[in-house]
């Protein structure tokens, strides 16, 4: 016989539904705030009261609704409908422009949405055997995915460490006759600014090579941002050779998660995204996007958000942003050791430090410890480690009360020093190659730095920081991927 009694998310006898939420509930008071504009990654909060509660009522609407046959359920074709036609006409396509015949497609994310592009690509060329994409450094991690995925070469351009852009030189001489795919941001998560779309664009028309933009975070803010009266470049489908641009909806238009649109400039260029399958008993499958069975949930959550927004709602968040962006730059300029990697020109601050006695690790936890969460960037290639905030609508009433908690975090964070990792840790990080990396060995080193896998990340993260700061990238990745594993056990 086996054990009957019930295990992880399974009771032997099933729970009341209040007990139930009061679980969850006890559960989410680990996470990070995600409403109240202090934590700047991850989440994208406008502050608008009853967003959320029409958004929830939206998805519980849809939730089983199953986008898998758009014949079965029409009320999720239709919405995916609108929403591919709001991103469409935002980005520079439809009716009366230079591209009106713009289709897409709803994902479930921008990795999602960039995978696909890079599979359209790939397979808009089924004569070549060994494809590649060309793309700046500081393209998201997704186009690595992807291309590790899709078994795509991926040719990485370096970005200027003071601009922060590739040179567009570079990028065509980075193009070859097997490329498939070249790609732009707009703009970089990292630092937030936009590609040379437009030359970016031209060289990979010259070429005769598709050009994709990942507005994935902020396909949905700069537009509004241009409406204010922000000096943006043109991005979209405006650019002659764009022809294919990517927005996440659970970003900076504020719907709950689960939610991109891929558009592509027609639908030629579409076509080889989708995937279809009559070779077997069941049912075709037609597949656009890589889920065949989706939560028709996230779709009527966006489709709720835009439509309970409007144009006069996103302008008016895309204002308090503005605003946020400029408050929180001015509390970096103002501080002594603190430098702005870039002027900002979209929705980020991303700040780098130039005083050795001012670590920047140590003033993230410094941050954290007084409620305000920023993300830590390592050191990459000749780019200095720095601090990133994403940088939402819900920030700007905190805008205030960030100076003063800055200048508390830097005085603690220099009378606290620098981290120093004993010499034989840093020559560890430094010569360990990937491969020698056992579970046992990650496991230990873990347990050494404070990282029990059952207990969450610890408060202050500067020592793992620092660690990972001396190791190269291979090994950053292994590390981490198998701290990961060491965290992903079942709950029995
Ligand atoms: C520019 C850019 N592209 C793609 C992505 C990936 O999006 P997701 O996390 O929704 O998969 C992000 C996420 O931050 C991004 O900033």
């Amino acid at each position: 016989m086996t054990d009957t009694a019930g295990a992880g998310a399974l009771p032997a006898q099933g729970m009341p539904a209040a007990d139930v939420l009061g679980e969850i509930r006890a559960l989410r008071d680990a996470d990070r705030p995600t409403h109240g504009g202090r934590l700047f990654a991850y989440v994208y909060d406008p502050g608008v009261a009853g967003l959320d509660e029409l958004a929830q009522a939206a998805y519980a609407q849809s939730a089983h609704v199953n986008g898998l046959d758009p014949t079965a359920f029409p009320s999720l074709l239709a919405m995916e409908n609108a929403l591919v036609g709001a991103a469409a006409r935002l980005l520079g396509g439809g009716p009366g422009t230079g591209a009106p015949d713009v289709v897409g497609s709803v994902t479930s994310g921008g990795t999602e949405s960039l995978l696909l592009a890079v599979k359209a690509a790939r397979d808009a060329r089924p004569d070549l055997t060994e494809p590649r994409i060309v793309a700046p450094a500081s393209a998201h991690a997704a186009f690595a995915k992807a291309a590790h995925y899709l078994r795509v070469a991926l040719d990485t351009v370096p970005v200027d460490p003071v601009t922060l852009r590739p040179d567009v030189a570079a990028v065509a001489a980075a193009i070859r006759p097997e490329t498939v795919l070249v790609v732009a941001s707009a703009p970089s998560y990292a630092h937030g600014v936009v590609d040379p779309v437009t030359e970016i664009a031209a060289v990979a028309q010259a070429a005769g090579v598709r050009c994709h933009v990942d507005a994935c975070f902020g396909g949905w803010a700069l537009p509004w941002l241009r409406r204010l009266g922000a000096p943006v470049p043109p991005f979209d489908f405006a650019v002659p050779g764009v022809t294919s641009v990517s927005v996440d909806l659970h970003k900076y238009a504020y719907a709950p998660k689960g939610v991109s649109v891929l558009l592509h400039r027609d639908p030629a260029l579409r076509a080889p995204q989708f995937f279809a399958y009559a070779d077997w008993p069941g049912y075709t499958m037609v597949n656009p996007v890589i889920a065949s069975t989706r939560s028709g949930g996230p779709i009527a959550a966006a489709y709720a958000t835009l439509r309970h927004l409007g144009e006069d709602g996103y302008l008016r968040l895309a204002a308090a942003t503005r605003d946020a962006v400029a408050g929180l730059a001015d509390a970096i300029r103002a501080t002594d050791g603190l430098r702005l990697m870039a002027e900002p020109e979209t929705t980020v601050v991303c700040f780098t430090s130039d005083d050795p006695g001012l670590d920047l690790f140590v003033l993230v936890d410094e941050l954290t410890a007084r409620g305000w969460h920023t993300q830590p960037q390592l050191t990459y290639a000749d780019l200095p480690a720095s601090v990133h905030l994403t940088v939402t609508a819900a920030v700007a009433p905190r805008v205030a009360e960030f100076g003063p908690a800055l200048a508390e975090a830097v005085a603690a964070a220099r009378a606290a020093g620098p981290v120093v990792l004993p010499p034989e840790l840093l020559a560890l990080a430094g010569s360990l190659t990937p491969e020698a990396l056992t579970p046992d060995l990650v496991a230990g080193l873990a347990g050494g730095l404070g990282l029990a896998a059952d207990a969450g990340a610890p408060e202050r993260m500067a020592v793992v920081n620092t660690l990972l700061d001396a190791a190269p990238a291979r090994l950053r990745e292994r590390l981490l991927a198998e701290f990961v594993g060491l965290l992903q056990r079942p709950a029995w």
